[in-house]
């Protein structure tokens, strides 16, 4: 029998994760079915559990949806735990749900195999302190930096990252104005000021000619960040595309045990297809 997945938001209409996995399943013949639902916060819980009860093998899960999941699951993975959000279910062999957050591992993924950012030993600054920060921390610690500095708007929320986060690692929170003036190794971009065309208060300084940019989210042209730094005279600025396959690879692979290829699917999507 094709096995079913499907990813849920609120809204979800824009969700590139359909395709990403068709392609996926297509590349390793894997017999699967992968839509889009649309579920609205109220209904959450029912319409999960409905999913599962009638079959369904896995969901991902994106906005507003990733922090409500916990409660949902009967297992979830360390880094899921820590980030206090999951983005992907997969249904054991008991028939109980483990959670597990992909996104940090496809940030990372993104930046250092198909981008080639060397994270051992960085200095990293990340922009904001919201939920995509949270998901991302601990596979960014894992990866051993010199020092991930947090900045935030609402100061007190890099610093309640700091405090939750210390254990993994060198981590620091802190407001825009105390950043300094030298330029990082790589700057993550996780703020939600570009959605409404703002951006965040960085110090002149921050971002240097061999600065490393990334920024989480990713649009058919350039996002306002990633304009922004190319006019600073950053040369190595990249936007969430690769993240999303990646994060969205590493999710197939939980579920199918089968690593699909990233690169032709960044491409395909990269050019419209
Ligand atoms: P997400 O899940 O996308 O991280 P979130 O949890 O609502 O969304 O967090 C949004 C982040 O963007 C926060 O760090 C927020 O800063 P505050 O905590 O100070 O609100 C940041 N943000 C949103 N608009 C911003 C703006 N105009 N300038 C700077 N930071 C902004």
């Amino acid at each position: 029998m094709t096995d079913r997945y499907v990813v849920i938001g609120h809204p979800i209409s824009h969700s590139k994760s359909p395709q990403i996995h068709k392609m996926f399943a297509a590349q390793t013949s894997q017999d699967l079915t992968y839509e889009a639902q649309d579920i609205a916060p109220e209904s959450l819980d029912n319409d999960v559990r409905t999913f599962f009860s009638d079959g369904g093998r896995g969901m991902n899960i994106t906005l507003p949806h990733k922090e409500q999941i916990p409660a949902l699951v009967d297992a979830q993975s360390e880094r899921a735990a820590l980030a206090g959000a999951i983005n992907t279910i997969a249904v054991q062999e008991d028939g109980g749900l483990f959670g597990d957050n992909t996104d940090g591992e496809g940030l990372v993924t993104d930046m250092v195999n198909n981008l080639n950012a060397d994270l051992e030993d960085a200095r990293i600054l990340i922009l904001g302190a919201g939920g995509a920060t949270r998901g991302i921390i601990p596979d960014l610690l894992a990866t051993n930096p010199q020092l991930l500095t947090i900045a935030n708007r609402t100061v007190s929320k890099a610093k309640a990252l700091e405090k939750h986060f210390a254990h993994l690692g060198n981590i620091f929170g802190a407001g825009y104005d105390e950043l300094g003036k030298q330029p990082y190794d790589i700057v993550i971009h996780a703020t939600s000021a570009g959605l409404a065309g703002d951006l965040p208060p960085l110090p002149d300084g921050i971002i240097g000619a061999f600065t490393f940019c990334y920024d989480l989210s990713y649009a058919d042209q350039d996002t306002p960040f990633v304009a922004w730094v190319k006019e600073l005279g950053c040369t190595e600025a990249h936007d969430g595309l690769g993240m999303l396959v990646e994060q969205a690879a590493a999710a197939f692979n939980l579920w199918r045990g089968v690593r699909p290829e990233t690169a032709p699917v960044i491409e395909a999507i990269r050019n419209g297809q």
